[in-house]
């Protein structure tokens, strides 16, 4: 039994989680780790990680970047994997993870469904054959709930598409405030937020005379919780370091 520490638990990610680890006969959460809490969970939620006394296997985060140090503290203390799912992170908080990484197992991934791992691998082979002749734009879409724009997915295709690119391209995010044409060498990220629209993310390659999209929906949250679940198992055991969906696949 893969046992869980739960961050983020009371919010929709973390509900869906306890959802996915009750349905799964091999994972437990043994408590939550939330500043908020309404009673309903079955577990005992803390309200932040020095209060935790439960014995776990891993910890699986859908918090919020603002629980980084706390958790990842923790974390190093116990010898704990950790599965960061949270969106947002800063520069400093990224290193904070990879120095982190150099002594416990850490799966961060801004995504957790196989569709959007897929979308990536399909969207690395279009940037290879078009090279520079096609202009690459990223469109999301979110509920009017989301806080960070753009989404973490976003920036994970594009930093995908950008490792096989010729030239490292610029991000582009606000064309409103330049007047120019569009340069080649550059990524247009754009944020669309409303309703309760889960995830939608469309990537265009667009040509001389024709236009290549992909497009993945997530159409419910469990897709990411059942990623995130199968993570959890996949990283008990790993030697320090930062793992991805593309090593839990690979091992598949
Ligand atoms: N990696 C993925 O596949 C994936 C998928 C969906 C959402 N996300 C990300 O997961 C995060 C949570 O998403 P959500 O929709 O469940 O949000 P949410 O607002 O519904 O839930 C967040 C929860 O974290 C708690 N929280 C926030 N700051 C905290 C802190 N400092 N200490 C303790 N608890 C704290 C809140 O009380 C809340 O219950 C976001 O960053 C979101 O972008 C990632």
């Amino acid at each position: 039994m893969v046992k869980i520490i739960l961050g983020g638990c009371s919010g929709k990610m973390g509900r869906a989680v306890t959802a996915s680890a009750e349905e799964n006969p091999k994972t437990e959460i043994v408590c939550g780790v939330d500043i908020f809490n309404n009673g309903s969970l079955k577990y005992p939620v803390h309200e932040n990680f020095s209060q935790v006394t439960e014995e776990a296997d891993v910890i699986v985060d859908f918090s919020n970047p603002s629980l980084l140090t706390d958790l990842l503290t923790y974390a190093k203390e116990k010898s704990l994997p950790c599965v960061l799912c949270a969106t947002g992170y800063s520069e400093e908080q990224k290193a904070e993870i990879l120095e982190a990484s150099k002594v416990i197992p850490i799966f961060s991934s801004g995504n957790m469904s196989l569709g959007i791992n897929l979308l990536i691998e399909l969207a690395q082979k279009a940037a290879k054959v078009f090279g520079s002749s096609f202009d690459v734009e990223i469109i999301e879409k979110h509920h009017n709930q989301k806080i960070d724009a753009p989404s973490g997915t976003a920036l994970m295709i594009a930093d995908g598409v950008s490792k096989v690119m010729e030239q490292e391209p610029q991000y582009v995010y606000d064309r409103h405030s330049y007047r120019r044409k569009r340069s080649k060498n550059e990524i247009g990220i754009h944020a669309v937020r409303g309703g309760t629209i889960v995830g939608e993310h469309e990537i265009i390659f667009a040509g001389h005379d024709e236009v290549l999209t992909i497009k993945h929906e997530a159409h419910s949250k469990e897709v990411f919780a059942v990623g995130a679940v199968n993570a959890a198992a996949f990283i008990c055991g790993k030697e320090p370091g930062m793992y991805d969906m593309g090593d839990m696949l690979a091992e598949e």
